[in-house]
């Protein structure tokens, strides 16, 4: 079942700064192959009956990963699930964790894994579908080895949307991507300029 800690790896540590020098973007996919059954989390993942179809969608902000994954949805009835989101959910429900979360993203650190695969397993118990796509996890190694020790399940299909920074950016930048985490005036501060440039032109 560890094997394929090496093969992932490489697409895990390839955030933003090793999508430099990328001469072309493109998506990649890695079908999950294994012969080991995992360990199953008793009342977990696999007490429905079949096992789910899981897939990891990779790839950093502006690489297309959201707007694919919902025609992935609407065209194969995959349920979408973004760590990112449900993680600031959580903030917002002002839950134990909500706090910590907050504090961890505002750093720009990677919450803890236990904490980000509960998330994401307690969502996918309490949904009818058994196919999702899981976008913006794993964020390092230790967040793919958390899923598979807590879940007991490893992704059937890992897609990884490989984009070159500058497209990137270019694409971020048109979409006036705000940064939601912070106080009310912290985010006005960021959301200001996108209007006060408009009502320029307008007036
Ligand atoms: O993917 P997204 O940009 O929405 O994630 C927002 C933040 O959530 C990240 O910058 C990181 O701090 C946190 N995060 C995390 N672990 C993940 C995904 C996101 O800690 N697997
Ligand atoms: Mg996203």
């Amino acid at each position: 079942m560890w094997r394929r800690v090496a093969s992932l790896s490489p697409l895990i540590s390839s955030s933003i700064s090793s999508y430099l020098n990328q001469a072309a973007y493109k998506f990649k996919i890695w079908e999950s192959f294994t012969t080991d059954i995992p360990t199953q989390a008793k009342g977990g993942l696999f007490s429905k009956g079949k096992a789910p179809f899981i897939t990891f969608v990779l790839g950093g902000p502006g690489s297309g990963k959201g707007t694919q994954c919902a025609k992935i949805v609407n065209n194969f009835g995959f349920k979408h699930l973004s760590a990112g989101e449900l993680l600031r959910r959580e903030i917002a429900s002002n839950s134990e964790y909500g706090a910590m979360i907050l504090n961890t993203i505002k750093e720009g650190k990677i919450v803890p894994s236990e904490v980000t695969v509960k998330l994401i397993q307690k969502e996918m118990e309490s949904s009818d579908s058994r196919r999702f796509l899981i976008d913006g996890f794993p964020r390092t190694e230790e967040n793919r080895i958390a899923f598979e020790k807590i879940t007991g399940a490893e992704p059937d299909l890992v897609i990884f949307f490989d984009c070159p920074q500058e497209e990137m950016v270019k694409r971020v930048l048109n979409r006036n991507e705000i940064n939601a985490v912070g106080t009310v005036d912290e985010i006005f501060e960021q959301v200001r300029p996108v209007f006060a440039g408009k009502v320029f032109l307008a007036s």
